[in-house]
């Protein structure tokens, strides 16, 4: 997708160059990253949250592959392909609760929780539920690899990525820097005020690159930055599948009237923004903590599911109810400044004059890093 003098425009250490226009505009394009980058390692598709009870279902639409979550009766997130295995029909079209199974609605094949094959209604004629040469074992629903690491539900399609814990390994350190797990064990979904979906006009690499860098702080987001300012901001040591930034100066007194309960042991004024490759931002403060999965709908439309948490009561306790408020209309704002920007980059990618642009060395790093990946994904895949 990419040739050899494209790829060569991000090599080198000072200013490079960028992806050309058509990685941002092209359906094409769009469509060799879901087979070199979403279905080849570990992409996000939902927060589990989504399906607290067992027996609740969600489908979910991994450019254009119907999946569907599955809260299993031990408590387990499963992910399958949302295909009927008779004759494919689409088996669950809107999130639901199911009670012990899920029937297909053309003909009533009827599938557990774990996926596996229960019911054949009529097949073998009016009243005869088994016909010769099926065996029901054999045609359970294809179940998709699938981990759940801090509410996320990632799968790897093609089955072939490394093991999750060896991807997350780097990020989990990083995590486990900030607190301990029994603290992050503490986190609950904002019962109220905990999510939003926001809708970008543009390229889910642009929001990526958008989110991975400060820089563009005072001029997009001068609220913020009032709170939060760029000279105290720098990048994360970045991994093979992460980048970012984080502050030194994060104060969590400012937004809400009152204080939300904190992590124990956090280092102090310090918040985290790591960008988890392909589609996953993360905003880890000493109060809350969110992430936001992109879902890529076309090439110039990419759909942003954010999800909130608090720490114990705070996600559910009536008395934080304002200060939920108060912090997701704060962070809206701010992923609402975005929106502009990700639309006038994208606005940029179709105009002939524009050849990729330039990735400086310091403060374009985490974005030409994301780039690189992106890149390095496509020639190899
Ligand atoms: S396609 Fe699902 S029961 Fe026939
Ligand atoms: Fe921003």
């Amino acid at each position: 997708m990419l040739t050899p003098d494209e790829l060569a425009a991000l090599d080198g250490d000072g200013v490079t160059g960028g992806l050309p226009n058509r990685a941002y505009t092209s359906e094409e394009f769009l469509a060799a990253e879901r087979e070199a980058l979403f279905t080849t390692t570990w992409t996000c598709v939902g927060h589990a949250c989504r399906v607290p009870e067992p027996g609740d279902l969600r489908p979910v639409d991994l450019l254009g592959v119907p999946l569907v979550l599955v809260r299993g009766t031990a408590g387990d997130v499963a992910v399958f392909h949302n295909v009927c295995r008779h004759r494919g029909n689409q088996l669950v079209w809107e999130a639901c609760s199911v009670g012990d199974d899920v029937s297909c609605p053309y003909h009533g094949w009827t599938y557990g929780l774990d996926g596996a094959l229960l019911a054949t209604p009529h097949v073998g004629g009016w009243g005869t539920h088994r016909v010769d040469g099926l065996d029901r074992a054999d045609h359970g629903l294809r179940r998709v690899r699938s981990a759940v690491w801090l509410d996320l539900v990632f799968v790897d399609l093609s089955g072939t990525a490394p093991p999750f814990d060896e991807h997350i390994a780097p990020l989990q350190a990083r995590v486990d820097a900030l607190a301990s797990p029994a603290e992050f064990a503490r986190l609950r979904p904002a019962a109220t005020h905990g999510s939003a979906t926001i809708e970008f006009a543009g390229n889910w690499k642009l929001c990526a690159e958008n989110n991975l860098e400060a820089y563009h702080l005072p001029w997009v987001h001068p609220g913020l930055n009032s709170v939060s300012r760029l000279r105290d901001h720098e990048h994360l040591e970045p991994d093979v599948a992460f980048a970012g930034q984080r502050t030194t100066d994060y104060d969590h007194t400012l937004v809400t009237d009152r204080l939300l309960p904190a992590f124990d042991g956090w280092p102090d004024r310090i918040a985290e923004y790591p960008t988890l490759y392909p589609n996953v931002f993360l905003g880890l403060q000493r109060d809350h903590f969110w992430t936001r999965i992109l879902e890529p709908v076309s090439a110039g439309t990419t759909r942003d599911h954010l999800q909130v948490y608090y720490l114990g009561e705070a996600a559910d306790d009536d008395g934080f109810d304002e200060a939920r408020a108060q912090r997701l209309t704060a962070w809206l704002e701010v992923f609402e400044e975005d929106v502009g920007v990700v639309a006038g980059l994208q606005r940029g990618r179709s105009s002939p004059s524009f050849d990729g642009g330039l990735f400086t060395p310091v403060m374009d790093e985490p974005s030409r890093h994301f780039s690189r990946w992106v890149a390095a994904r496509l020639a190899s895949g």
